[in-house]
C-alpha cells in the first residue's frame, strides 16, 4: 500500500514533468512573472506620481516658495528693490547720482561705498541701510551689493594713476581762497553750461538755488564735478572737449565756490525747473 502511495506519487511527478517539457512555462511561473510584472508597474506608476505631486494643483513649488528677505543674495533683486528707485533702473539717468560709471567705481573704494549704503548721508534722502541703523539690509547684503555692483559695472581697468580723491574728507583742506579760486574754475569750466552766474543756461536747473543746495551735500557737489552726469550730458573732470583734466585743488574750490551760495534757512519749495530732454523716457 505503501509503496504503491509512492509509487503513484512519484507516478504523478513524473507526468507534471512531463507536461512541463511539452507546454515550457508552468501555470505557477507564468504567474510569478505576472505578478512580477505587475508589481514593476506599480512600482514605477508609484514613482511617477511621487514626481508629479509637486506639479499638482494647489501644491507648492520649492522653486516659488518665497525667500526671507535677509536671504536674499542676488545682488539685481537687492538693487531692484533698494537703490533702483533713486539711482535709475539700469543704474543711470534717476534722480540720484548714476552708479553705472566705470570711472565712479575707478575712484570710489569698496570701504566708502560700504559706509555709505551703511549709514545713508545725513541731511539727504539717502537712507541709512544697515539694520543696525534702522534699515532693512544685512551687513552680508550690503557687502554682496558693494561688490556685485562694482562687478556690474566698473568695467575695464583705467591705466590713469592721477584719478582725483573721492572723498570731501580726503580732499585738502579749504583755505580762505578756495571761495575766490572756485569762482574763476567755474567761469572758465563751468558756466559753458550752467550760466555765467551757475542760475541755469545750456544745462537746465540753477546750480546756486538754496533749496537745491539744501538738498545735497558737499559729497554729491564734489562727485558730480568729478564724474559728471554723463548719463545727463555733463563731462566728467577731464572735461568734454580736450580740456585739460581738473586737479584735485580746482575740484575743492568749485566745490566751495556752490557751497557758499547755501543759506540758513532756504526757501521752500524749490522753484520748478525746466525739465532736461535727456531725462525724458526713450521709447
Ligand atoms: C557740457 C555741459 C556741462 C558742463 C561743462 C558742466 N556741466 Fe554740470 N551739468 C550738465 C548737465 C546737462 C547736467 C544735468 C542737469 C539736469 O538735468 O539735472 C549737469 C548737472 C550738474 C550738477 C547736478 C548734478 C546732480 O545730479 O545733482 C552739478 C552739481 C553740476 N552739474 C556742476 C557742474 C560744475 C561745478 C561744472 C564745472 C566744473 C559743470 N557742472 C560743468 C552739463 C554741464
Ligand atoms: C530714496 C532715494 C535713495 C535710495 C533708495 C538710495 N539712494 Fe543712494 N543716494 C541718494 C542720494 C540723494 C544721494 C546723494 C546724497 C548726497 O550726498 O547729497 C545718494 C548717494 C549714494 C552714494 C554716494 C554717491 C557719491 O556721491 O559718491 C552711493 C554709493 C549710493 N547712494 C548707493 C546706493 C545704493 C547701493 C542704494 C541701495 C542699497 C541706494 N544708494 C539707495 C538717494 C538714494
Amino acid at each position: 500500500m505503501k509503496t504503491e502511495l509512492l509509487r503513484a506519487r512519484s507516478g504523478r511527478q513524473r507526468r507534471r514533468a512531463a507536461t512541463r517539457g511539452a507546454s515550457g512555462t508552468p501555470a505557477g511561473q507564468r504567474a510569478r512573472q505576472w505578478i512580477a510584472g505587475i508589481a514593476g508597474q506599480v512600482v514605477a506608476f508609484a514613482a511617477l506620481a511621487l514626481a508629479a505631486c509637486t506639479g499638482l494643483p494647489g501644491q507648492p513649488d520649492p522653486a516659488a516658495r518665497p525667500i526671507r528677505p535677509a536671504d536674499v543674495k542676488d545682488v539685481n533683486v537687492l538693487y531692484a528693490g533698494n537703490c533702483a528707485g533713486c539711482h535709475g533702473a539700469e543704474g543711470k539717468l534717476g534722480a540720484a547720482r548714476p552708479l553705472a560709471d566705470g570711472l565712479y567705481w575707478h575712484v570710489v573704494r569698496d570701504a566708502d561705498v560700504r559706509d555709505v549704503v551703511t549709514r545713508g548721508i545725513e541731511g539727504t534722502e539717502m537712507p541709512a541701510f544697515a539694520m543696525s541703523e534702522g534699515g532693512a539690509l544685512t551687513d552680508t547684503q550690503i557687502d554682496l551689493l558693494v561688490t556685485g555692483l562694482r562687478a556690474r559695472w566698473q568695467g575695464t581697468p583705467l591705466a590713469n594713476r592721477g584719478l582725483p580723491a573721492w572723498s570731501v574728507g580726503s580732499a585738502p583742506a579749504g583755505d580762505l581762497g578756495a571761495t575766490q579760486r572756485g569762482a574763476a574754475v567755474f567761469a572758465a569750466r563751468c558756466a559753458l553750461c550752467h550760466g555765467a552766474t551757475g542760475e541755469g543756461g545750456l544745462a537746465p536747473g540753477s546750480l546756486v538755488d538754496p533749496s537745491y543746495l539744501a538738498l545735497v551735500s558737499d559729497q554729491a557737489l564734489r562727485s558730480a564735478v568729478i564724474f559728471g552726469r554723463t548719463d545727463l550730458g555733463m563731462p566728467d573732470y577731464r572735461g568734454g572737449r580736450g580740456e585739460t583734466p581738473l586737479t584735485n585743488g580746482e575740484i575743492s574750490d568749485v566745490v566751495a565756490w556752490l557751497g557758499s551760495h547755501r543759506v540758513a534757512s532756504p526757501r521752500w519749495p524749490a522753484t520748478p525747473q525746466r525739465a532736461n530732454p535727456a531725462r525724458e523716457e526713450k521709447p
